[in-house]
């Protein structure tokens, strides 16, 4: 068995597994965060993906213990009690989801870019998801809720800056 510790969502866990367990199941089975979601199993979907130390990775592609003592992001640390993330609300708002199996995986891709690059370009928008495969869509509407993510996420960031003054 491996013992894995990794921090989830800002919260310390530990298990103990199989060594072949992948972090996808570490998630899933044994945290019981079925948010990122089993599609091909092969890292072609990224319906599993997942942060890890701030970048996107498809959690079936990685082994547990691989993630040990890293820091790893699901979609279930994304909103906060009373407040969707701009993300989550743009692509509420713009409709972009049908049946919703890739909105996990491709709303955390969309969240590493904009933590990367507060105004990305639509090119840049479509290669970083060009590892999120979506049956339904067409991606146009994800890529306009991003967009508008990343205004509301730029005007969070000046009014902060605005109310705090650099010492
Ligand atoms: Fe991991 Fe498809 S389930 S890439
Ligand atoms: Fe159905 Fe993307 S909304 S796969």
């Amino acid at each position: 068995m491996t013992n894995v510790t990794i921090e989830v969502n800002g919260t310390t866990r530990s298990a103990s597994v199989p060594p072949e367990t992948t972090l996808l199941e570490l998630l899933r089975d044994h945290f019981n965060l079925t948010g990122a979601k089993v599609g091909c199993d092969v890292g072609d979907c990224g319906a599993c993906t997942v942060i890890v130390d701030g970048k996107p990775i498809n959690a079936c592609l990685m082994l547990a213990g691989q993630a040990d003592r890293r820091s790893v992001l699901t979609i279930e640390g994304l909103a906060t009690r009373d407040r969707l993330h701009p993300i989550q609300k743009a692509f509420e708002d713009h409709g972009s989801l049908q049946c919703g199996f890739c909105g996990p995986g491709t709303i955390l891709s969309a969240k590493a870019l904009l933590d990367e690059n507060s105004n990305p370009t639509v090119q840049e928008i479509k290669d970083a998801l060009s590892g999120n495969l979506c049956r339904c869509t067409g991606y146009t509407k994800m890529i306009e809720a991003i967009q508008a993510a990343a205004r509301v996420l730029r005007a969070e960031t000046a009014e902060r800056t605005t109310r705090e003054p650099a010492e």
